[in-house]
């Protein structure tokens, strides 16, 4: 497969705008947490490289890695690495949360990106990674179990009201 998972430069502007268009209708978080219109690319790159240091983040983030696949040149998804847990994240989020746009599913591009993700994770550091899926999230649930993960168990979340399964896969 032709996917590279990797973080965006100057150069991925026009790319990261076009892939913006395929989440309309959607919640923009599955693409992005920090663009925002009217916010220029350069001041995004900016923003990215905070988060990865966890400088003038909000107090309940954590460092974090935005991580997009590309396709030949077209950002297909995205795989976000949380470099470590807190109270929240144990709970709910985990580790790392992706998305593929609607357009690019069910191609095998969600599980190639969290495959590229785990090497990424290992060099951050993770030795054992926490990944979380609604019961539901048929997809999402298939990827963890494909990479090994081992389910610790189904909780009740009340925030999002619905089953949560919780996985750790040994880096
Ligand atoms: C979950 C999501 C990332 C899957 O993306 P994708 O690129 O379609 O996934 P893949 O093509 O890699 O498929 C992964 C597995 O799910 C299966 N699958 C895909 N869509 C499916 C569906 N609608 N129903 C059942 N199984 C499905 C695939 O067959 C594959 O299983 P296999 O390896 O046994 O064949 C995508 O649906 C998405 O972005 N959803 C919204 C965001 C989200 O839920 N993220 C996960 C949060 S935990």
């Amino acid at each position: 497969m032709s996917l590279k998972l990797r973080e965006l430069s100057l150069k991925d502007e026009q790319a990261f705008m076009n892939g913006l268009k395929d989440w309309e209708g959607e919640s923009l978080s599955w693409y992005t947490f920090d663009w925002k219109p009217g916010v220029l690319f350069s001041e995004h790159l900016d923003r990215l490289k905070k988060n990865k240091r966890g400088v003038e983040t909000p107090k309940a983030h954590v460092p974090s890695t935005m991580l997009y696949g590309f396709v030949v040149g077209e950002i297909v998804g995205r795989v976000n690495v949380r470099h470590v847990l807190n109270e929240e994240l144990n709970k709910r989020g985990g580790h790392i949360g992706y998305a593929v746009s609607q357009k690019h599913r069910k191609k095998g591009y969600a599980l190639e990106m969290v495959k590229q993700s785990l090497s990424i994770c290992k060099t951050l550091g993770i030795e054992r990674l926490l990944v979380t899926c609604a019961r539901a999230n048929i997809p999402s649930w298939k990827i963890i179990e494909s990479i090994g993960g081992e389910l610790e168990a189904e909780v009740y979340d009340d925030i999002g009201k619905e089953i949560i399964r919780k996985y750790w896969v040994g880096l």
